[in-house]
């Protein structure tokens, strides 16, 4: 048996290699996510930092100047963009799904009621920057779904946000998702925490990223028709009197067609005043405001509401994880040409096992079945 002195060098020296070895790890993920500290979240197999080193070197800069020049020009663009890559994640992965048109076989996932309040002008950015692109790198190289991740962060610090780097290499689906997959994947504002936990758990996201990923609601705008369910018939006691008063002038009557910013303090500056909101009562959906209300959330609320630098490097590192839910990657799904429809000749929006399902049952219901 090795002398005891000697079994706790050697025990000291594994324990100090090992962390050498995690700290060489993660200085170099460090240094892919642009200050992050050590919890930058893995990237996803199949994707990397540099995709496009070869084939489309100036794919970043080009979406970088597209959406800086886009935003100096109307500000509502940053969170229509956004919000985008949100709904695109959240409902059958970062797959560009939600940038396709509806078609014969039925309306699309853009039909389906979450989505109808999406910018108009952010599908419309999103197609021109893929114009862009092909033109400078000939051909359809850049996928859609990656140009929505990198047109949300440019948004982010368009609007004073954080700087984090993207994984790149996404490839596009050439299927949308039913109005169904949406209802399920996106809470609705009426969600309170344990029921949005319930959401992001199954997508692989926690409480932390729950917090910071809210805080998206820095920048934007809401229709009344998404709160005024706390303002009608009683007033939500979560809420702040002086909020409630400044709701109700907007929205005077339940299903009001208006719209009023989702923070209060600054509405079109990425920054941690929407924390701030939280802990004085004035946060527009239930959603937001139940963060603060909820013990497990809370802290985390109030530390953001601290530290801007905490809510920076962890909205960055949230968004990395959230823009890698089920990518599609390798030889999965395309590249699309137009990202608002499917390459031409391949499959249609229907999968061959739904399809039969459909003749199936038609044939059973016309028998008498
Ligand atoms: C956690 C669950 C979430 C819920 C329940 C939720 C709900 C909503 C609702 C209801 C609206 C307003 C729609 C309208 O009335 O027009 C909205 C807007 C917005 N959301 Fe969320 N959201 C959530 C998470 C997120 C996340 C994760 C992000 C991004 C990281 C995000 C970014 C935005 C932005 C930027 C807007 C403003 C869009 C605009 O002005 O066009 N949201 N959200």
């Amino acid at each position: 048996m090795a002398p005891l002195p000697l079994l706790a060098a050697a025990v000291i020296a594994v324990v100090a290699l090992g962390s050498v070895g995690a700290y060489a790890a993660a200085g170099q993920e460090q240094e892919a996510g642009g200050g992050n500290d050590l919890r930058q979240p893995p990237v996803a197999r199949g994707l990397s930092f540099d995709f496009y080193r070869q084939s489309c070197p100036r794919a970043e800069s080009i979406v970088r100047d597209f959406v800086r020049d886009a935003v100096s020009k109307d500000v509502g663009l940053a969170a229509g963009l956004l919000r985008l890559h949100f709904h695109d994640c959240f409902v059958q992965g970062c797959d560009a799904s939600v940038l396709l048109d509806g078609s014969a076989t039925g309306p699309g996932e853009q039909q389906a009621k979450p989505n109808l309040t999406l910018r108009p002008s952010a599908f419309k950015a999103i197609n021109d920057i893929g114009d862009r692109l092909e033109r400078e790198c000939r051909g359809a190289v850049v996928s859609c779904s990656d140009i929505l991740a990198l047109a949300a962060r440019d948004s982010v610090v368009a609007s004073g946000g954080p700087e984090y780097r993207v994984p790149l290499g996404r490839r596009d689906s050439p299927r949308f998702a039913t109005a169904q997959d949406v209802l399920s994947g996106l809470p609705p504002p009426s969600s309170n925490v344990p029921s949005l936990l319930d959401v992001l758990r199954k997508i692989g996201l926690d409480a932390t990223d729950l917090v910071a990923l809210s805080g998206g609601h820095t920048v934007g705008l809401g229709h009344c028709t998404s709160f005024d369910d706390r303002l009608f018939p009683r007033p939500d006691p979560t809420m702040s009197p002086d909020f409630l008063g400044r709701l109700k002038r907007t929205c005077p009557a339940k299903g009001t067609d208006a719209r009023t910013v989702l923070d209060v303090r600054t509405p079109n500056v990425f920054d941690n005043k929407y924390y701030v909101n939280l802990v004085n009562r004035e946060g527009l959906f239930v959603s937001d405001q139940d963060l603060f209300t909820n013990a497990t959330t809370r802290p985390i609320v109030e530390r953001f509401a601290r530290s801007q630098n905490d809510f920076f490097d962890q909205f960055g590192v949230s968004m990395v994880k959230m823009g890698q839910i089920k990518v599609l990657t390798g030889d999965q799904g395309q590249v699309r040409r137009n990202c608002s429809a499917r390459n031409p000749g391949t499959a249609d929006g229907l999968q061959w096992s739904s399809l039969v399902h459909t003749v199936v049952d038609a044939a059973a219901e016309s028998l008498g079945f």
